[in-house]
């Protein structure tokens, strides 16, 4: 079935896009992008501010309208579904901002995550949750808004891991994290859930951190793909490099870096 609708482009994809635009009161600001993530990979999404990231990742999940193109997911079109919708089929969303219930305890917000789960399942999804973030064992009693913006975050993901999803979508998981605990994230959580063996898209500024743990990155400005590829074939691009890495293409300067 899924052969049928996917087009040649996103066969075999666990998450794709073809030709998106989406965006607010019927102006576009992602155009005709399209992306797949394959099953069991991670791919970022790195860009400027303003380029349309968080734009993409909520009309993947229908949040966002999209105005043009398809979104599929398991080779099945599933474009402008809801983000209910996405939850129940597997696809765990996790917002840039939003992505806890402050007043709740770290195991109030598991639960919370669980709420389409049959009651008695609950339980055993919360040790599942502990056995990929053993961290969070030793909080489940603190409420989430008194924990370091790190452990929200690990918190914001296992609490979309309640539902066992097949892909984690996470839009910007590092932002406003001091750089000790950005890399944290990314180094240590992001692989975490990838060892589920879940796909994983995440957008993020931090591009060079990012492209350390993907598979595949790509790069957006003004709405649009501009580059894709492995981080080694982006950080030997010379555009990527000038405009994400800090020029590091640059001639060798005479200093120790
Ligand atoms: N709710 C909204 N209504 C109208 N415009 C929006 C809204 N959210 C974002 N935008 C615009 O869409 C563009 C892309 O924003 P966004 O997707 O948040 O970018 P990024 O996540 O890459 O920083 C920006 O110009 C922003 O002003
Ligand atoms: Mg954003």
């Amino acid at each position: 079935m899924s052969a049928e609708i996917a087009g040649a482009q996103v066969r075999g994809a666990a998450l794709a896009t073809e030709l998106l635009s989406a965006g607010y009161q019927g102006r576009p600001v992602v155009q005709e992008l399209s992306i797949r993530v394959d099953p069991g990979e991670v791919v970022s999404v790195v860009g400027p501010n303003g380029s349309g990231k968080s734009t993409l990742l909520k009309a993947l999940i229908g949040v966002v309208q999209v105005l043009g193109g398809r979104v599929l997911w398991e080779g099945r079109e599933v474009t402008n579904w809801s983000p209910d919708a996405a939850a129940r089929a597997g696809v765990g969303y996790v917002p840039q901002v939003d992505d806890v219930f402050a007043p709740l305890t770290v195991k109030e917000n598991l639960e919370m995550g669980g709420y389409l789960l049959p009651v008695r399942e609950v339980p055993g999804r919360i040790t599942h949750v502990l056995d990929v973030f053993p961290q969070l064992s030793r909080m489940l009693s603190r409420r989430a808004g008194r924990l370091s913006g790190g452990e929200r975050k690990m918190l914001a993901m296992g609490r979309v891991l309640m539902l066992q999803p097949r892909a984690f979508v996470l839009d910007e998981p590092t932002a406003n994290l001091a750089p000790a605990l950005a890399n944290m994230v990314l180094e240590d959580h992001i692989r975490q859930l990838s060892a589920t063996g879940a796909s994983v898209l995440i957008v993020e500024q931090r591009a060079r951190a990012v492209l350390a743990i993907s598979d595949r990155t790509y790069v957006m400005a003004g709405g649009r793909c501009q580059l894709e590829g492995t981080p080694a074939e982006l950080i030997a691009s010379p555009d990527f490099a000038e405009t994400f890495l800090g020029g590091a293409r640059r001639p060798a300067a005479p200093t120790g870096d």
